[in-house]
């Protein structure tokens, strides 16, 4: 999406996760926790995972779509190398591409996709019912904007936030992916600890 774009979202949507983040720390008496419960396609494995099924892992989940013009490969990839730069702890962290488009990414598509970037990368599609349940929860901009020509293409233009999220399956952190690949790294770090320790 333009730089523009990302900066609306930016303003509009940092404010809204991070209060729910902190939200769910304070009490979640207040309904405002970000995140919940889904049962989606592993892409490469053609079996339905749900949240729970990850529980006990750290995941880094992001959100877009394979015909993403540009936006999505640049994140995916500087999420794949942040992982990397976490040395033996990056297997305790599951990197996680799921997508808001099951329409055109398949399980197939979702599949060749994602193992262009890691075989560790995990890609997650399934019903448009269910992909619209974890975007809302995860509070994720979703827009689909008309190609010129009318010829049915088209954009989605979405917010590019990474979400740590914890072996208890809650939101720890809400990065933006403006962060370098280094400074990724470094906060992942931070807030996992030495993981398997937990
Ligand atoms: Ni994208």
């Amino acid at each position: 999406m333009s730089r523009w774009t990302r900066w609306a979202l930016l303003l509009s949507l940092a404010i809204g996760p991070i209060l729910s983040v902190a939200g769910g720390v304070a009490g979640a008496a207040h309904g405002a926790t970000l995140g919940g419960p889904f049962a989606l396609t592993d892409a490469r494995t053609g079996q339905t995972v749900t949240d729970t099924d990850l529980h006990g892992r750290w995941l880094l989940l992001y959100f877009g779509y394979t015909f993403c013009p540009d936006v999505c490969p640049t994140d995916l990839q500087k999420m794949i190398l942040a992982r990397g730069a976490l040395g033996a702890d990056s297997r305790a962290l599951t990197p996680v591409f799921v997508t808001v488009d099951p329409a055109r990414d398949t399980t197939p598509v979702m599949a060749a996709y994602v193992a262009l970037f890691s075989p560790d990368l995990m890609g997650l599609t399934g019903s448009q019912a269910a992909i619209d349940r974890i975007v809302l929860e995860y509070r994720v901009y979703v827009a689909r904007q008309a190609l010129p020509g009318g010829g049915g293409g088209y954009l989605v233009n979405h917010s590019t936030f990474l979400y740590l999220v914890d072996p208890r399956g809650e939101v720890a952190e809400i990065l933006p992916a403006s962060l370098t690949a280094a400074a990724l790294a470094r906060r992942l770090r931070a807030k996992m600890g030495a993981p398997g320790q937990d």
